[in-house]
């Protein structure tokens, strides 16, 4: 088990480890969720702070979850949420905000996101965020399933204000290595990469199981590991589990050789032109 997590830095100047936890699915049913705040509670304990959520997830359940995760301890975690598209608009925004931060019992966010780009100027929002940010009750804002094109709108309307980008990125999706992941080291805004098991399509492949072997480790660790081999990524996998937080925290320790990622490029070929960005 690792002693410190290696961690990056958003634009703000807040250090966040490289590995954090997700939520999507928590809060669905009443029989696993003890087990959900349990293993939120488990990641804290271990130093895997930032949650992220949506108000989305389970139509605000996964933020209520993650309310109960944190009760009694807000200072532990890093919280990052997300307002819908269908929300976006400024008055919407901010009452979204308002009942997300009911849902999750605290009175800020650490990072609030526009879950992915709809029919609101992205004007209105950044207005809202920005006036969230004003009242304190958002600590810094970005943006989800943005492409290069649209970051480069966003950086136009409030240069050096966007603090992440939070797309999809594992092994059978590498797309955004080719210009997402320039486009915000540049900027040195940390991407937060989603689905980084691909839901647990991964799981299950040979060459992963065969690089797994060699490492000892599990085919989770490995695709982890993948993911968190490149600078300034957050991997945001999701477990209910207690058991499976601890395996997925162990990947930080793991370095894949240059023979491992040859193996691995074979069958995940990296990006070699632009590919439109791929979401979930
Ligand atoms: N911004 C966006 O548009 C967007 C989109 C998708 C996801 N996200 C965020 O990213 C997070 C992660 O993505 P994701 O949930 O889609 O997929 P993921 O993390 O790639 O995979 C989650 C699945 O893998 C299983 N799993 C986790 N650790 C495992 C392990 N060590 N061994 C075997 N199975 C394991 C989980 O099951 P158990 O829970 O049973 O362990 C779950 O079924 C989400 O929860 C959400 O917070 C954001």
């Amino acid at each position: 088990m690792t002693a410190t997590l290696p961690t990056t830095t958003f634009p703000n100047g807040v250090s966040v480890p490289v590995l954090g936890q997700g939520t999507w699915h928590m809060g669905e049913s009443q029989a696993t969720r003890a087990e959900e705040v349990s293993s939120l509670r488990l990641g804290l304990d271990l130093g895997l702070t930032l949650i992220d959520t949506a108000e989305m997830y389970a139509d605000g359940g996964a933020e209520r979850v993650v309310g109960e995760a944190i009760a009694g301890r807000r200072d532990d975690a890093i919280i990052v949420s997300k307002v819908l598209p269908s929300n976006a608009s400024l008055s919407k925004t901010l009452r979204a905000c308002e009942d997300s931060l009911k849902r999750l019992g605290t009175d800020h966010i650490d990072l609030y996101l526009l879950h992915w780009r709809g029919g609101v100027p992205l004007s209105e929002t950044v207005e809202a965020f920005e006036r969230l940010q004003q009242d304190g009750k958002i600590r810094a804002w970005g943006v989800s399933n943005f492409d290069v094109d649209d970051m480069e709108e966003v950086e136009e309307l409030a240069p050096g204000k966007v603090a992440t980008n939070q797309v999809l990125y594992n092994l059978s999706r590498r797309g955004i290595a080719f210009d997402l992941v320039p486009w915000c080291a540049e900027r040195r805004a940390p991407i937060m990469a989603y689905s980084p098991l691909d839901e647990g399509r991964l799981l299950g492949n040979a060459t992963l199981k065969r690089v797994a072997a060699a490492h000892g480790a599990t085919v989770a660790q490995i695709a982890l590991a993948f993911v968190l081999a490149t600078p300034d990524i957050i991997a945001i996998p999701k477990t209910g589990r207690p058991d499976r937080i601890r395996e997925n925290l162990a990947a930080v320790d793991i370095r894949l050789t240059d023979e491992d990622m040859s193996t691995l490029d074979a069958v995940f070929p990296p990006p070699s032109r632009k590919r439109p960005l791929e979401m979930i």
